[in-house]
């Protein structure tokens, strides 16, 4: 007979959640990112059309993904290029989503502020939401500056209007000027910088992320927390109808009214010149 405790009610409570948790988000990475019941639609509708543009007309030859995560954008650029590599950090996966069993895991772990990569021997390098989690960000665009051959071109994104995530690793936030300069300073021209999602993205994005992933959040009386969590296993339906309303309004603002001093994300290319 075991002697362990038997766990409190509270303890079994939090249990339940965290697994409800964990099963939405497992559900959640099996969904295509552009459907409108996904609380990131308006994050991922603008951004996938972008990166996909960047890829057809810059990916080519050996492709160096820093920071590539489980590389959710991999489909996109690997019939363009002779061959893809992954690059993470070896604690990258605390930032992944927890399902080890269906992401891809990089080819190679190193750090991004000392690429293990020999001088001008990359062709195109992709840096997906990575910079703002760098202590030094400078110092990781000279390394993809050093390892990309002349004529080749970076593809980089970076957040501005999204939650702190990857915390304590989530350093800043860079507008299109920040962007620019630290591209030049690291020797690159800059190609082209995309706004992607305006006013209505923000704010729909903004609400969708609070509803989904912070309203919920646990930090509050056991009470309040009981009455929340059941109030979210019972009402995911009607939470995921919300979170589509949401995203069409977010849609709908954000196609009737462009305004450049709200950006959800920006994408830039840097070209290294011959
Ligand atoms: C927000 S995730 C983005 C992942 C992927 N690029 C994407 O777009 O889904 C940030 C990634 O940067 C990686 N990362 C953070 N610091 C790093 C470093 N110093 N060197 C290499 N990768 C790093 C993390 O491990 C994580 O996988």
């Amino acid at each position: 007979m075991s002697n362990a405790p038997r766990p409190s009610f509270r303890q079994v409570i939090n249990t339940i959640y965290r697994r409800y948790d964990d099963f939405l988000r497992r559900l959640y990475r099996r969904l295509p990112r552009t459907t409108l019941l996904d609380p990131l639609f308006l994050l991922y509708f603008y951004y996938n059309r972008g990166l996909q543009m960047a890829a057809q007309r810059y990916a080519r030859g050996v492709l160096l993904d820093v920071g590539c995560g489980h590389q959710p954008y991999r489909q996109f650029f690997e019939d363009k290029v002779e061959s893809y590599i992954g690059l993470d950090f070896p604690s990258g996966r605390e930032m992944l989503i927890p399902s080890p069993a269906d992401v891809a895991l990089p080819d190679v772990y190193a750090d991004a502020h000392r690429l293990p990569v020999r001088d001008a021997a990359i062709d195109t390098l992709l840096c997906l939401e990575v910079l703002e989690h760098l202590s030094e960000p400078a110092q990781a665009l000279g390394e993809c500056f050093r390892v990309l051959r002349p004529d080749g071109h970076l593809i980089l994104t970076v957040p501005f209007c999204f939650h702190v995530h990857g915390a304590p690793h989530d350093f800043r936030r860079y507008t299109e000027y920040g962007l620019r300069h630290l591209m030049e300073r690291a020797g690159f021209q800059v190609v082209v910088v995309h706004r992607h999602g305006s006013f209505g993205a923000v704010l729909g994005l903004m609400a969708n992320v609070y509803l989904f992933h912070h309203f919920f959040e646990v930090r509050r009386q056991f009470a309040v927390r009981l009455l929340l969590g059941t109030v979210k296993v019972v009402g995911t339906i009607p939470l995921l109808l919300l979170v589509m309303v949401v995203n069409i309004m977010g849609y709908l603002l954000n196609l009737s009214h462009d305004n450049p001093h709200f950006v959800v994300n920006y994408l830039i290319v840097g070209r290294k010149a011959s």
